[in-house]
């Protein structure tokens, strides 16, 4: 067990519990051994059956309990804050969800402090640069032979939101994947947002703006443009087409087994992003594991975190006027020049 890394989960909902999961039963070279939720119930039902995991209800109890030498955060966005000055305070390494933190300033707050350190400690969850289908994509447009990429189109569709899902949901937190995949897949920034509002579906809750459509402009001319419907009914959808100069390649069409019977033809739709992205889920915390074990830290980082929350910031903005919002960045750290991976 020694050798093994010692992570602490703060935050126990459902992505902690399938953190908890894949880092006891699928995930090589870690262990948990400790859970902090202020759930008590939720963090002592989540360390059930692991060998020397302790659960706690402060955050701060579990980053200072026996052996814990890494932290992966999965409380709510609004809590990430406080729980990365904590980790930076106590060089602790850190898998962090996305948001890095929602709102813009505290982000910068996050990024400077990493940077004071001079050395990154945060690895922040935008989990789609683990997926197969995104990493074929990315060296398509990497190595050049598409052209130069002209425009994303995206789609991003969930069957049904949460009841308390917001408006501004879909944008800060549906959304927030596609602002770093485009960065990521077309190492630019995103430099201006556009929200249109379609009538709502009759299908979405009473008040809520679903589906909305996203139109991005980036540091080089492309254009990126989103369509995010979270009560599409259906499935949890998520596809992405490249337009290049001399070509186009699309992720996220259907890749399920085809079945033909009765005179239809079909393949199932994934109902969640957990079913979805189940393979990108367990490369991504592999990796960070990997990495943190040997005093690495690799991945999306505490910039590209920043940037997305400014980019959904933006987006919101334009959500509530209807206008194009310009996205201004704070200056980027010597520490992050050239980007994650
Ligand atoms: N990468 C992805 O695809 C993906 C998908 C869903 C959610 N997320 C992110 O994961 C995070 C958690 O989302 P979720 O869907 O699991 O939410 P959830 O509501 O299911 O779970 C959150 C849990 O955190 C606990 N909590 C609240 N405050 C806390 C604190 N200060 N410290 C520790 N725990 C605290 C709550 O009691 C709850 O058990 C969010 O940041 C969300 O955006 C990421």
């Amino acid at each position: 067990m020694g050798d093994l890394l010692g992570v602490a989960v703060l935050g126990a909902g459902h992505m902690g519990a399938d953190h908890i999961r894949r880092l006891d039963q699928v995930v090589s070279g870690a262990r948990v051994v400790a859970v902090a939720d202020p759930d008590a119930a939720r963090a002592k039902e989540a360390v059930a059956g692991i060998e020397g995991a302790t659960a706690h209800t402060e955050p701060a109890a579990a980053l200072d309990a026996p052996g814990v030498e890494a932290v992966l955060i999965a409380s709510p966005g609004p809590a990430h804050q406080e729980a990365l000055l904590a980790a930076f305070a106590r060089g602790l390494p850190v898998l962090c969800e996305k948001p890095m933190v929602p709102d813009s300033a505290g982000a910068l707050r996050v990024l400077e402090a990493e940077a004071r350190l001079g050395r990154r400690l945060a690895q922040i969850g935008f989990m789609r640069r683990y997926d197969a289908e995104y990493r074929r994509l990315k060296s398509l447009l990497d190595d050049g032979r598409l052209g130069r990429p002209l425009m994303l189109h995206c789609t991003h569709r969930n069957a049904s939101a949460p009841p308390d899902f917001t408006s501004a949901m879909l944008i800060d937190s549906s959304v927030s994947h596609e602002i770093d995949a485009a960065r990521w897949l077309l190492g630019q920034e995103l430099t201006s947002v556009t929200v249109l509002r379609p009538r709502p579906s009759s299908g979405a809750p009473r008040g809520l703006l679903d589906p909305q459509f996203v139109l991005f402009e980036t540091s080089d001319g492309a254009l990126v443009d989103v369509e995010v419907f979270v009560n599409c009914g259906f499935g949890y959808q998520v596809r992405c087409e490249a337009v290049c100069e001399a070509g186009s390649a699309r992720i996220g069409d259907e890749h399920g087994v085809l079945v033909t019977t009765r005179g239809t033809a079909g393949t199932r739709v994934p109902q969640d992003y957990l079913v979805r992205f189940v393979d990108a889920y367990d490369r991504e915390v592999q990796a960070w594991v990997d990495a943190t074990r040997r005093g690495r830290v690799t991945g999306p980082t505490a910039w590209d975190g920043y940037a997305a929350s400014v980019v959904a910031e933006a987006g919101v903005r334009s959500l509530e006027s209807g206008a194009r919002v310009p996205v201004e960045l704070a200056p980027r750290p010597g520490l992050y020049a050239g980007g994650g991976r």
